[in-house]
């Protein structure tokens, strides 16, 4: 492969919501690649909290700053999709052991799938490693403060989906 081509990454998820550990890894991505697109997976939850097109909408206001980062929905094959952008690498984040099988189960299908693309793992920022996107809806639901978990515009969406008392 050309040294000099210019490395493009997808990073996949269901960002059901966007979470401050997507966001971390997002930005180390931005430093690390030329370019980086935030791919939104849209059938993946039967019924998710956000529909496909907020998680972008949100996605696209906390990125709008990043020039190098993209947002995306996409539906079927991951590397499916990775291969129409033409994109070398799939990028997860990998908070704790736990998350190891499951992710070594997609890496290594999706390069089954596709010898071509690459998964690269990288970690969040240790304040985040507990984090996740069904941990933030279910404290948001029970009256339990979110605030530092995820960026501001989750938060007022979430209210203005369900309203609390507080
Ligand atoms: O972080 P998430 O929400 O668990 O993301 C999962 C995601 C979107 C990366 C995964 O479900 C996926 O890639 N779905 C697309 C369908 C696909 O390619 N499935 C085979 C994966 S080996």
């Amino acid at each position: 492969m050309d040294k000099r081509s210019p490395k493009l990454a997808v990073y996949p998820g269901s960002f059901d919501p966007l979470t401050n550990g997507h966001v971390d890894i997002i930005e180390r991505g931005a430093r690390l690649f030329d370019r980086i697109i935030v791919a939104i997976l849209v059938n993946g939850e039967k019924d998710p909290f956000f529909e496909a097109c907020e998680r972008k909408e949100i996605a696209d206001e906390v990125f709008g700053g990043f020039p190098n980062v993209e947002v995306e929905t996409f539906d079927g094959l991951l590397v499916d999709y990775a291969a129409r952008k033409e994109a070398n690498v799939i990028v997860r984040g990998l908070r704790a052991i736990s998350d190891f099988e499951y992710e070594m189960q997609m890496a290594l299908m999706n390069r089954r799938l596709n010898r071509l693309i690459e998964t690269v793992f990288m970690m969040p920022d240790e304040r985040y490693t507990y984090l996740s996107s069904r941990l933030v809806k279910e404290v948001y639901a029970l009256g339990g403060s979110i605030s530092g978990l995820v960026p501001e515009i989750v938060e007022s969406r979430l209210a203005s989906k369900m309203p609390r008392a507080d």
